[in-house]
């Protein structure tokens, strides 16, 4: 773990005007910089850096954050890896907190592990491109299949000889430990007591090609090796076995190169194998990854949704093939994906394919043969159920279970008209279906142990949606005061009733004149009315300026910016940020009038305070209104009606004179 003090160093240096400059043209514009959005293909910039408030803003995509969310968002890195990146850039010294021996011991392991990991590529890679061996069968056989020496390079393509123990025994002779060799699988170790050692060992990888298989990040994680002879009895494609680093399922091939470029394009194409990834890869597709033959499991879908909520699955073109995966797809639709699917003609499977046509011709044909996929499922099925009755019942039923995998009400409903219209069945037969799958589920779940299931009901356009759509707006609005002018002291100047005069209605309005700091008035006043933010992320900065308060005196925005909740530390930068957006347009230029806030503080703040109030009372008769049936209470309620509405009133008497 990377020590506290060390994290701190790393933000008080890290400048995030330096950092984000190396991946994005940034022009001085004002007190900020701007530039074209890395996150979109955009011409008009609208990626914006403060230097002051040390954040950033992306108004196109809606991220910002800090310098080092950023690296999380450009680079993909994690936490860690983001600041471990910063303080190499500012020669900080890393200072690791105490680890536990058994910790300490685990991360040497891993880190052996990729030691020799990466030594076995450099060692393959060397072979195919020096060795004459290597040159004569690996680098021709790539040469055939149309890769580049570009290419490549790029994927650290390689070559194993085709001997027993070439590679373990230049690896040991290199001081490579056997442990390691043996747990990352790239030896093979057995028993032999004829040896001195009491153990024999050798290559698992005997005159293969190799595709080493990276991280993320891009270490290198394990191998797949393709054969190179027809042997019916030899599997085709030997990949490295499970280990301390390699987890295949969690594992996307191609990921480390692909990460960009799903991120920008807002899709990730799925394919089955390397040289799917790799032809694609050289034909300008970059967005793709492949799961190794194997349907997509859990952890990859996730990878993947850091990214994009897009994935378009290619299809081979031997229909067997596609039948099996097609079920797996729910999955990837109860991840709340998107899934599109493309098909090859027969006998091509994507690597194969783009070596047929021009790049042109590729993009082209996977823009216009993407298809929706539970359309394309419906229209499937439909062909071999035309005639059949009870194979139709059957294909609805599948149908409509894919369907109820969408965590997306809406989207759901789009689906259920949509299949409706294509099978020639009615709505409310799909829809009851459809309930029944989620009320089996949810018995399912029920009996299940604590899972969260991502189906939360939607909030319809009801008024009570429009109360509570209102109500954070202004919540929002106190956030943001806080957040800009919440250690300023200030002159309130307030309208409040003056004493009842008792035989007319007029309450006589008294003009009151007080002096408070604008966060300590914000908070007596939610104290008062037992306020609680509606919106989570909101609750939680407004906690966290409490907390603060309690324990400075006054509001720190960078330790929020850089807070280790992301929704906290993502919210405060929009909020911060939104002030900032005319820059973007020139307005000042232009010369159009941007109005400073910070005149009318008093009334900003006492606004946001008396309109919340002002919902909360609305909702509270709306409540006392749907009560009312009750009869023997009636009069009571009628009363506290109408007590609200004087309150009411009151409020808006004050809303409107406080100037
Ligand atoms: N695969 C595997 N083990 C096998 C066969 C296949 O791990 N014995 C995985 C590999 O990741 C392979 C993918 O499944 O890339 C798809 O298999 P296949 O379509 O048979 O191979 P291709 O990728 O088309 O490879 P090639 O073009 O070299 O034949
Ligand atoms: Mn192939």
């Amino acid at each position: 773990m990377i020590s506290r003090s060390t994290i701190d160093k790393v933000f008080e240096t890290a400048r995030v005007e330096e950092v984000i400059g190396e991946f994005v043209q940034l022009k001085k514009s004002g007190s900020n910089y701007k530039g074209l959005s890395p996150f979109s293909e955009e011409r008009s910039p609208s990626f914006m850096v403060s230097p002051v408030k040390q954040i950033w803003k992306d108004f196109s995509s809606g991220k910002g954050g800090n310098v080092v969310t950023f690296l999380m968002e450009q680079e993909h890195y994690s936490y860690p890896e983001a600041i471990r990146f910063l303080a190499k850039k500012y020669n900080i010294d890393i200072e690791e907190t105490e680890q536990s021996n058994e910790q300490k011991h685990q991360a040497d392991e891993r880190e052996s592990m990729f030691i020799v990991s990466e030594y076995a590529r450099d060692y393959f890679h060397e072979t195919l491109l020096k060795s004459d061996q290597g040159k004569a069968i690996g680098l021709s056989y790539f040469k055939e299949r149309g890769f580049t020496d570009e290419t490549i390079e790029k994927f650290q393509l390689g070559y194993s000889l085709n001997e027993w123990e070439a590679f373990s025994s230049e690896a040991l002779n290199k001081g490579y430990n056997l442990k390691y060799l043996e747990s990352t699988g790239l030896t093979i170790v057995k028993d032999d007591l004829l040896s001195s050692t009491g153990t024999k060992h050798f290559d698992r990888f005997k005159g293969r090609v190799m595709f080493p298989i990276h991280s993320m990040s891009g270490r290198v994680l394990g191998f797949g090796g393709r054969i190179l002879i027809n042997d019916k009895k030899a599997a085709k494609y030997l990949n490295s076995p499970e280990s301390e680093i390699y987890h295949k399922g969690n594992v996307l091939y191609g990921i480390y190169y692909a990460k960009q470029s799903i991120a920008k394009e807002d899709n990730c194409y799925l394919v089955e194998g390397y040289t799917d990834v790799i032809s694609f890869n050289q034909a300008g597709i970059e967005n793709v990854v492949s799961s190794s033959g194997t349907a997509l499991s859990e952890n990859q879908i996730r990878l993947i949704n850091r990214l994009t909520k897009n994935i378009t699955i290619l299809f081979d073109g031997d229909a067997a093939g596609m039948r099996a995966s097609i079920r797996g797809i729910d999955l990837i639709l109860e991840q709340g994906l998107n899934v599109k699917v493309v098909m090859f003609p027969d006998g091509d499977d994507p690597d194969s394919f783009s070596k047929k046509v021009s790049n042109q011709e590729l993009k082209e044909y996977l823009k216009q043969n993407s298809k929706d996929f539970i359309n394309f499922k419906v229209a499937l099925l439909m062909e071999e159920a035309q005639h059949d009755p009870v194979k139709k019942a059957g294909l609805i039923r599948d149908i409509v279970v894919s369907i109820s995998k969408i965590p997306d009400r809406i989207q759901r409903e789009v689906y259920i008209q949509e299949c409706s219209r294509i099978m020639d069945i009615s709505e409310n037969v799909l829809f009851s279906e459809l309930a029944q799958i989620d009320k089996k589920e949810q018995r399912d779940a029920s009996n299940r142990p604590v899972q969260e299931r991502g189906s939360e009901p939607v909030l319809q356009k009801t008024p009570q949606y429009e109360q509570v759509n209102e109500l954070q707006k202004y919540e929002r609005e106190i956030i943001k005061i806080l957040l800009l002018y919440g250690n300023n002291e200030v002159d309130f100047v307030d309208y409040v009733a003056g004493e009842e005069a008792d035989d007319s209605d007029f309450l006589p309005i008294k003009k009151l004149k007080f002096s408070n700091v604008v966060s300590k008035e914000i908070y007596l006043n939610l104290q008062d009315d037992e306020v609680e933010f509606t919106n989570e992320t909101f609750q939680n900065i407004y906690y966290e300026i409490i907390y603060q308060l309690n324990q400075e005196e006054s509001i720190s925005v960078d330790k929020l910016v850089n807070h280790d909740n992301n929704e906290v530390a993502n919210m405060v930068t929009t909020i911060l940020m939104d002030d900032e957006r005319h820059v973007l347009s020139d307005w000042e230029r232009k010369d159009i009038f941007i109005k400073s806030k910070k005149s009318d503080l008093s009334k900003m703040v006492l606004d946001a305070i008396y309109n919340i109030r002002r919902i909360l009372i609305e909702q509270k008769i709306n409540s006392l209104i749907t009560d009312i049936g009750v009869e023997e209470e009636r009069d009571k309620i009628m009363e506290s009606i109408r007590d609200y509405n004087n309150l009411k009133y009151r409020l808006f008497e004050r809303l409107n004179r406080v100037v």
